[in-house]
């Protein structure tokens, strides 16, 4: 499985790439806006420390204005990806983008059917959102499943991409589902790492190593 770091904040990615641990990057307008610098600013700095592909999302909501600046978005770097949001306008500048060799990440998918029609229009990857659907009462994994099984009954080519992760049981339900990528949040990478046995083990192997006589 693909680890991409969900976020526009240059201090986690460069620590998260530092651990070799990000195959690529997500970003939306939330996260961008968080930086105070412009999106340019911010995807040109990522696609320096992220040798991978870089979602950075449009914020038109017609065909016209998605087409226009997905191939704005797409001239930036090779490895820039253009977020798409799942409305039938984005469909449409999905296909288009597409047959023009512009990757596309669609965005914001809360069900099966968006997912499928993401598909059918050529999607490089789709974006379901599980945590909030787990904040909706909703089993946001089980929306993962669903994808995965359509898409391999039908071969379709759009990776499956699980974002919107809150914790790390949402990255091995992904990984034992068979999610293509993850795209996680810089917090929940640093707790993949993160088990109490582990320093506890530690700490007393440092502890008893200072009974060992030194050469
Ligand atoms: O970046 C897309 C997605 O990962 C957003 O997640 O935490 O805002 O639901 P979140």
């Amino acid at each position: 499985m693909k680890i991409f770091i969900d976020s526009a904040d240059l201090g986690e990615i460069r620590e998260a790439a530092a651990m070799g641990a990000v195959d690529g990057c997500t970003t939306n307008p939330s996260l961008i806006a968080k930086t105070g610098k412009t999106q340019r600013e911010i995807i040109q700095a990522i696609v320096e420390i992220v040798d991978g592909p870089i979602s950075a999302e449009v914020l038109g909501t017609t065909y016209d204005t998605m087409v226009a600046e997905g191939r704005e978005l797409a001239k930036i770097h090779k490895n820039i990806v253009v977020k798409i949001p799942l409305i039938t306008e984005g469909l449409k500048a999905v296909r288009t983008l597409t047959a023009e060799g512009i990757k596309t990440n669609v965005t914001l998918c809360f069900s099966p059917t968006q997912a499928l029609l993401a598909a059918k229009a050529g999607a490089t990857y789709i974006s379901p959102f599980v945590g909030r659907l787990d904040d909706a009462s909703t089993e946001g994994m089980q929306l993962i499943e669903q994808i995965v099984r359509i898409y391999e009954n039908y071969a379709f080519d759009t990776e499956v991409l699980v974002a919107s992760v809150r914790h790390p049981v949402h990255v091995v339900e992904a990984a034992l589902i068979g999610a293509d990528v993850c795209t996680i949040p810089f917090k929940v990478i640093q707790q993949l790492a993160y088990h109490p046995l582990t320093d506890l083990g530690l700490a007393k192997f440092l502890e008893d190593a200072k009974k060992t006589p030194k050469a």
